[in-house]
């Protein structure tokens, strides 16, 4: 099977970036990676994508003064390198609708909460802050409303009674670099598909 063309949108540390680029070298992720984008130039994920001589482009949002106009200008950037998929990976951006639109069915997202819990920022701080005894993560498929189109895998992780922000968000990530890459392999597998709004997986409907 030809490895799956993708793209991956990033905006900081790029750790789950890193996974994947990891998962690709030991051969256990059936994919490659022909670019690297973020919107902001000295988001670490960017050396991380050179060192491992990933294409990489920087689309300042900055100088643009529309969202619609950022947005086209990346839609243009990513169909250049015709990826079968793209990753959102901690990619800071509200996206127009036009543009999830655009790759509906082929964009995913990892998302520090077990959904539809917690969308939005801070989500360690807000289920330590809630007395929460379970966080986790989600990694969903892209839709128009903001951290809640369909979710294709959970993962659950314990509060323990001395975790900080820090320490949770931590072990969150432990589980995120696992399982951002086993989903990424369904894909290069052919088992995921979205259909009417609901996620198929080995053709039946997956439900959570
Ligand atoms: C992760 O926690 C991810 O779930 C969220 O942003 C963070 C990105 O971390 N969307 P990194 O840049 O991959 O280290």
């Amino acid at each position: 099977m030809n490895p799956l063309p993708i793209v991956v949108l990033i905006s900081g540390g790029g750790s789950n970036l890193q996974s994947i680029i990891d998962r690709i070298a030991d051969k256990t992720l059936n994919a490659r990676l022909c670019a690297v984008i973020s919107n902001k130039a000295d988001a670490y994920g960017i050396e991380r994508a050179k060192k491992a001589n990933i294409p990489t482009e920087i689309i300042d949002h900055k100088q643009y003064d529309s969202r619609e106009s950022f947005d086209a200008e990346l839609t243009q950037c990513i169909e250049k390198y015709q990826p079968q998929l793209i990753i959102l990976a901690g990619f800071m951006r509200i996206l127009t609708d036009d543009f999830v639109n655009h790759f509906y069915g082929r964009m995913i997202n990892i998302h520090p909460s077990l959904l539809p819990k917690y969308r939005g920022i801070h989500t360690h701080q807000r289920a330590l802050e809630a007395g929460d005894n379970t966080h986790g993560l989600s990694i969903h498929y892209v839709s128009a409303e903001l951290d809640g189109g369909p979710i294709i895998l959970q993962k659950s992780v314990d509060i323990l009674d001395n975790d900080t922000e820090e320490s949770l968000a931590q072990r969150v990530l432990v589980q995120e670099h696992i399982a951002y890459p086993q989903v990424i392999q369904w894909f290069t597998e052919g088992r995921l598909q979205l259909t009417d709004n609901q996620v198929m997986m080995d053709g039946k409907p997956l439900t959570y």
